[in-house]
């Protein structure tokens, strides 16, 4: 369900997950409705119109959404897990500075849609590990989680408040083959392919048992846009949907990619990233996206192995 005439921001387009949404947003809407933006310029851009844009800006933001006749906006820019870490303050700004000004953009009617993404670091350390439902506990232990965590309650209020139609997903790490991650925990699970395949080695900055919820960007991607293109009514959550891929630890990723490169080789250096990763669950339940708006991922460990390894080389 959706307007092939809208024209689209992205907010954050030439980042680990903006880049892939800008181009599969294009092939269904056209390269000229769909708006790239971001702090730096992005290479990977095909006809996409770009805008040099600071979200914390608001009045640019608001220039840009008029000049453009903007309908919908996908606000991606944020600190993640690990740089939230070491700016806290700053993360706290940017993440909920930045989805304010979107949601009262919104509010205001000056676009009719939003996407803004939560995480699975709204988790904490008390949350259960395994098959981690939609309601549960939650006390983050990260200024990104507690970001995510607040912004998830923003958004409802601004849902039941306003009529804002903005919609969320709880992305796990997601590993893809076209862009770069920028700066999360779960980062290891994209470097490992491009050491495997340059080096036959890899340090990882996370134990060999630690197990985390994962999954394919291309899986992200489709959830982003089905959810976007999904009924309203359909939409039952308003806060952020739980959203689950696969799960595996280091060393079951490690063992995957050797069944690719025998003689690849991987040792563990565990740093500060080791703490956020034990108060993250290891397996989350999405259901209620599954029933909700009829979510289906499509990879498992072995596929994505096959596909990361196939694309990089
Ligand atoms: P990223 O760091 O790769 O990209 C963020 C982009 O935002 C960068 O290109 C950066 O230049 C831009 N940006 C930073 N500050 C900006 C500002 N002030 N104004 C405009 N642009 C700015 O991040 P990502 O991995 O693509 O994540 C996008 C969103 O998805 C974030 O909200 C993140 O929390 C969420 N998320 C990502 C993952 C993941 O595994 N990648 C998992 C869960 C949630
Ligand atoms: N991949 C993200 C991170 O590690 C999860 O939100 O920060």
């Amino acid at each position: 369900m959706y307007n092939k005439e809208d024209k689209i921001l992205i907010i954050g387009a030439g980042g680990q997950i903006g880049t892939e949404l800008t181009e599969e947003l294009s092939k269904l809407y056209g390269s000229s409705n769909v708006i790239a933006a971001d702090l730096k310029p992005i290479p990977s851009l095909h006809n996409n119109p770009f805008e040099k844009l600071d979200i914390l800006d608001k009045e640019a933001v608001f220039n840009v959404v008029k000049k453009h006749g903007v309908r919908q906006v996908y606000l991606l820019a944020a600190l993640l897990s690990a740089t939230g870490e070491q700016n806290p303050m700053f993360a706290w700004k940017l993440n909920m500075e930045g989805l304010f000004n979107i949601l009262d953009l919104a509010k205001e009617k000056h676009i009719d849609k939003v996407y803004w993404p939560s995480s699975i670091a709204v988790f904490g350390p008390t949350t259960p590990k395994v098959n981690t439902s939609q309601f549960t506990v939650m006390e983050p232990s990260t200024v990104y989680g507690i970001s995510k965590q607040a912004g998830e309650r923003w958004c409802e209020w601004y849902f039941h408040k306003f009529g804002v139609d903005v919609r969320s997903l709880r992305y796990p790490g997601l590993i893809g083959w076209k862009s770069a991650p920028g700066g999360g925990t779960t980062d290891y699970a994209v470097h490992i392919f491009h050491e495997a395949l340059k080096n036959k080695r890899y340090e990882c900055f996370l134990e060999k048992d630690t197990v985390l919820p994962m999954m394919h960007m291309e899986d992200a991607i489709r959830a982003t846009i089905e959810i976007m293109h999904a009924d309203p009514a359909s939409v039952r959550l308003r806060g952020s949907y739980n959203l689950a891929g696969m799960s595996f630890n280091p060393e079951e990723i490690a063992a995957e990619i050797r069944k690719h490169i025998p003689e690849f080789t991987i040792t563990y250096k565990p740093d500060f990233r080791q703490q956020i990763a034990n108060s993250w669950p290891q397996s989350i339940n999405d259901a209620e996206a599954r029933e909700h708006w009829g979510w289906k991922p499509a990879y498992d460990l072995p596929g994505l192995v096959k596909n990361m390894l196939t694309n990089l080389a």
